[in-house]
């Protein structure tokens, strides 16, 4: 085994128990809030806002904790949404780690939290579950059954040679405590068939179809002499004995280290088969009309969301369906931070479109919620811009030359608030869109862009001036963008996320802490662009 490499990619890449290293075992500090630094010379309004904890969108934990990765459930019982998720706890006062709590919610723009704790870690250093992972719930003849990772950082010592195995608590209330049913056999990586059999063995996600139960386990083995993650398959009648199953999917031309949080879920007579992958930190998705594969590429692009919405796991009423995840927290809540494991809950209405492709569309709860109409007034503007409405915020932008034109509206004052317009342009050859933390109007601001050259939605923090066409974005999506076309977009902001959904097709989550109640703008470098009916609002 790749020891070495793997021990700093395991490092490197903030794994859900990286936890341990960016907290250390004793700092189990509350994640509020430091002073971020001030920037030089604003003339506009672009200081980082002091991280919040009142999150009712993008919820985190009332108690100032952080999430990680999400495990919903749709309970036909009481027709609610369970969203079980792993809190950022890591040995605390209780010795707990990573333990599993939940939310609950009808509609995603409100949630009741569960206070107590649904499966905890066991406090005895030589059992496998000294620490809590991922895995799922799944509701069978009145019983709920929760299988999860037990993980054990003090792998490898004398009495802990696994690191990873698949554990089960059940419960007849999905909403309190689950017990841990110690008769079950923990599930470790099969025996003399090229697995990593001490670690990397983690994240079961249980599904039926057609009768029978199934496990996915996002696992590494050696596939024809190459190393790689894999997704394995696990078989069962009861939920109680499991058959190993074969190598469901092994990333075909891809070697993905670890393809983490995997679900199979089906939509009509496709099933999809999402994975979250280490490396990129990007949601993946494959298409197959069986179970048996083969997995293949969407038309459109393979990713949900870019590199700061994780561990995603979908789940549908019927009706309805959703997918969730977690956009990180950034060391010291500051901009320039490192990002870190844990952070604030984010979800997407989920659509299927005509060709079986995955769109991301704003959950309607959150138009619904946010009815207050919020007055923009412009601050200033820069080069040719041309009011083209008298009934409404409706603007052209021309920009021919090196220089930016740009509209600046004064800093919304508000927690929680979604901007709305319809963006169109007739000629691009570098970028249009929205400034961010504005402190002056066309340099020191971060850039939520069209970028039609190269066909993404970016978000850039890079200062415009160091901006190149070789400049790798903080965070970006694929979208076919053509001249002459609506554009109807909504940006979601509370305090530091930044959600943004273009034509409820394509939804690009981030972290911006200097987003929130600083002075933000509509620009077109060397563009031609329009924003009709610009609109803010908030609940
Ligand atoms: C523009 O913003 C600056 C900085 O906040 C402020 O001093 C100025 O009064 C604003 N101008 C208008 C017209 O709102
Ligand atoms: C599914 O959830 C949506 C809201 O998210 C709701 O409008 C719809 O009525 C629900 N369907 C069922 C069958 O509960
Ligand atoms: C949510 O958590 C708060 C504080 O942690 C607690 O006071 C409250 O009762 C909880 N709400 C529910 C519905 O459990
Ligand atoms: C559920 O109950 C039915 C009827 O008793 C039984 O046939 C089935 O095996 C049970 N399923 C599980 C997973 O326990
Ligand atoms: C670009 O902006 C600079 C500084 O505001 C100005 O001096 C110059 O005339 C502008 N150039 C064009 C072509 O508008
Ligand atoms: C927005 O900033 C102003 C000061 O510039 C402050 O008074 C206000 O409380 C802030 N609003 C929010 C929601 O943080």
């Amino acid at each position: 085994m790749q020891t070495k490499t793997y021990f700093i990619l395991f490092i490197m890449l903030s794994l859900a128990f990286t936890g341990l290293t960016s907290c250390g075992l004793d700092n189990d500090s509350v994640d509020t809030i430091q002073e971020p630094t001030k920037p030089v010379a604003a003339n506009l309004k672009c200081d980082a806002q002091i991280e919040q904890t009142d999150y009712t969108f993008f919820k985190m934990t009332l108690d100032g904790r952080r999430v990680g990765d999400l495990m919903p459930m749709y309970d036909e019982a009481s027709n609610k949404f369970f969203i079980y998720y792993l809190k950022d706890i890591w040995n605390d006062v209780t010795h707990q780690r990573h333990p599993w709590y939940a939310f609950t919610t009808d509609d995603f723009s409100s949630f009741e939290n569960i206070s107590s704790e649904i499966i905890g870690s066991s406090s005895q250093g030589c059992e496998q579950d000294y620490a809590i992972g991922t895995g799922s719930v799944i509701k069978k003849n009145n019983t709920y059954y929760g299988f999860y990772t037990g993980h054990n950082p003090n792998f490898p010592s004398g009495c802990v040679d696994k690191k990873e195995g698949i554990m089960l608590a059940t419960s007849t209330n999905p909403n309190s405590r689950f017990t841990k049913n110690p008769s079950f056999s923990t599930i470790y990586a099969p025996k003399g068939l090229q697995f990593d059999e001490q670690d990397n063995f983690r994240d079961p996600y249980v599904f039926e179809d057609a009768g029978t139960f199934y496990m996915l386990i996002s696992a590494r083995a050696n596939v024809g002499g190459i190393w790689k993650g894999v997704i394995a398959s696990y078989k069962s009648t009861d939920l109680l004995s499991w058959n190993y199953n074969g190598i469901l999917y092994h990333g075909d031309s891809n070697n993905y280290f670890m393809m983490e949080t995997a679900q199979i879920f089906k939509l009509g007579a496709t099933y999809y088969l999402v994975f979250s992958d280490i490396g990129s930190r990007r949601v993946n998705y494959r298409k197959s009309s069986s179970l048996a594969g083969p997995w293949v590429l969407p038309t459109g692009s393979e990713f949900l969301d870019g590199n700061n919405f994780y561990a995603a796991k979908v789940v549908s009423n019927g009706t309805k369906s959703y997918i969730m995840g977690f956009t990180s927290q950034q060391e010291g809540n500051v901009d320039s931070g490192n990002k870190i494991w844990g952070g604030n809950l984010v979800v997407h209405e989920l659509i299927q479109n005509s060709n079986n492709d995955l769109e991301l569309a704003m959950p309607s709860s959150f138009s619904t919620s946010t009815q207050i109409g919020v007055d923009i007034k412009v601050n200033r503007t820069t080069g040719t811009t041309e009011k083209i409405s008298n009934e409404d915020e409706s603007y052209q932008l021309i920009s021919t030359s090196s220089n930016i034109s740009n509209v600046i509206f004064e800093p919304i004052d508000a927690p929680r608030y979604i901007i709305a317009t319809t963006v169109s342009y007739t000629d691009s050859s570098k970028d249009f869109g929205f400034f961010l933390g504005a402190c002056d109007a066309n340099d020191n601001v971060f850039s939520l862009r069209f970028v039609p050259s190269e066909h993404k939605i970016r978000l850039d923090k890079t200062k415009r001036s160091l901006l190149t066409t070789n400049t790798v974005s903080d965070n970006e999506v694929f979208m076919n963008l053509k001249p002459n076309t609506d554009y109807n977009v909504k940006i979601v902001i509370e305090n530091s996320i930044v959600v943004i959904y273009v034509d409820d097709k394509v939804a690009l989550s981030s972290r911006v802490y200097k987003a929130s109640n600083t002075s933000w703008a509509i620009f077109a470098d060397n563009s031609k662009a329009t924003f009709k009916n610009i609109k803010v609002t908030k609940p």
